[in-house]
C-alpha cells in the first residue's frame, strides 16, 4: 500500500459568497487573527504527518504565492532593525513543509480544481483539504490524520462526513451510507447539493478526503453536475462502484470560513485558544450577551 505524502488544497474559487473583500483578497488569505486561512489548513496537514502540499491557484490570487515566498529586502531590513525573531518567523513560513503551486484557469468546479492537481500528484494516494474550511481537534489527531489512519485499514478512497441540520442539506455533497460502525461505513450513494426532501441521509462531505489516483480518470471524463461545474461528489459517486468509498465521520470542530458567519466564528473559536485573548474575549462576549439589543 502507498503511503499519504500529498495534500492538495483547490484555492482557486472567487468566493463570491465573501464579497466585496474577496474581490482583492483571496478568501484563503483571509486572517485568522495573524495568520492566513491557508495557512492554519497547512500547519493541521503538517501535524498530520503529510509532506508536501500541493496548492491549486488562480492565477489572479497573487497573494497566496507571495505569503509563501521569502522577501529577502525585508528580511534584510528587519535583521538592520534587530528583529532577528521576527525573521525567523517569517523563514517558517517557507520551511515548514514543500508548497507546489499549479493552475486553474478558469473556476469551473472542486472536481476540476482537483484534476488541476493530476501531474502534481501522480500515480498515488493523496489528501483533499478544502482551502475555506478550518477543522480543529484541539485534544485529538487532526481530521486527515483520522482518515489517513482509516485508509490504512480500507485501502480505499475516504470521505469525512459529518452531521449536518436538515435544512443545511442543500449546502453540501450528502453520502448515503450503509450501516455505520462507529465511526466508519461503507458508501453506497452521494448526492451533490439535494433538495432537502431528496437527501439520502444529513451526513455531509465536509471538506477533508483522502482519493485514490483513480478520480483523476474520473474527472477528466466527469460531466457538469450542480451549479454547471465539474463536481467533485460526482466523480467519487461513480469511484463506488469501481473501487468502493468509505465514508469517516471525524472528530473535530468544523468552520466554514468562505461563509461570513463560519468565518467569524472561527477567529472567535481561535482566539478563545489563545492565552493572550481568552480571558479578555470572555469578558467582552459577557458584555455583549447581557445587552439586551443591539
Ligand atoms: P467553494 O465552492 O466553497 O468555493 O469551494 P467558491 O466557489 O470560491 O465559493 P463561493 O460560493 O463563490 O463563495 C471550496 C474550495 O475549493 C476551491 C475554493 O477556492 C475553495 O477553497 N475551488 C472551488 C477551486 O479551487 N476551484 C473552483 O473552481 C471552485
Amino acid at each position: 500500500m502507498k503511503k499519504i505524502k500529498k495534500v492538495v488544497i483547490p484555492a482557486a474559487g472567487l468566493g463570491t459568497r465573501f464579497f466585496p473583500i474577496t474581490k482583492s483578497i483571496p478568501k484563503e488569505m483571509l486572517p485568522i487573527i495573524d495568520v492566513p486561512v491557508i495557512q492554519v489548513i497547512i500547519d493541521e496537514a503538517v501535524k498530520a504527518g503529510l509532506e508536501e502540499v500541493i496548492i491549486v491557484n488562480s492565477r489572479d490570487k497573487k497573494a497566496t504565492e507571495h505569503y509563501f515566498q521569502a522577501d529577502e529586502d525585508l528580511e534584510k531590513m528587519l535583521l538592520a532593525k534587530g528583529q532577528e525573531d521576527l525573521v525567523k518567523l517569517l523563514k517558517q513560513i517557507e520551511t515548514k513543509v514543500k508548497i507546489t503551486f499549479t493552475y486553474q484557469d478558469n473556476p469551473q468546479g472542486l472536481g476540476h480544481a482537483v484534476l488541476c492537481a493530476k501531474e502534481a500528484v501522480g500515480d498515488e494516494p493523496f489528501a483533499v483539504l478544502l482551502g475555506d474550511d478550518i477543522v480543529v481537534n484541539y485534544q485529538g489527531e487532526p481530521a486527515i490524520k483520522q482518515l489517513m489512519r482509516v485508509y490504512e485499514e480500507v485501502n480505499c478512497s475516504i470521505v469525512g462526513v459529518q452531521e449536518v441540520a436538515k435544512e443545511d442539506v442543500s449546502k453540501y455533497g450528502i453520502v448515503k451510507a450503509l450501516k455505520m460502525q462507529g465511526r466508519l461505513s461503507e458508501l453506497c450513494d452521494l448526492v451533490e447539493k439535494p433538495a432537502i426532501e431528496e437527501a439520502p441521509s444529513c451526513l455531509a462531505i465536509l471538506g477533508c478526503y483522502i482519493l485514490t489516483p483513480k478520480i483523476f480518470e474520473l474527472l477528466a471524463t466527469q460531466e457538469r453536475g450542480a451549479g454547471n461545474e465539474i463536481q467533485l461528489t460526482d466523480a467519487i459517486k461513480r469511484l463506488v462502484s469501481l473501487e468502493g468509498v468509505y465514508a469517516y465521520n471525524f472528530e473535530g470542530q468544523r468552520f466554514d470560513v468562505g461563509d461570513k458567519l463560519g468565518y467569524v466564528m472561527a477567529n472567535i473559536n481561535f482566539a478563545l485558544h489563545r492565552k493572550e485573548y481568552r480571558k479578555p474575549l470572555l469578558a467582552y462576549l459577557k458584555e455583549e450577551i447581557e445587552k439586551e439589543t443591539i
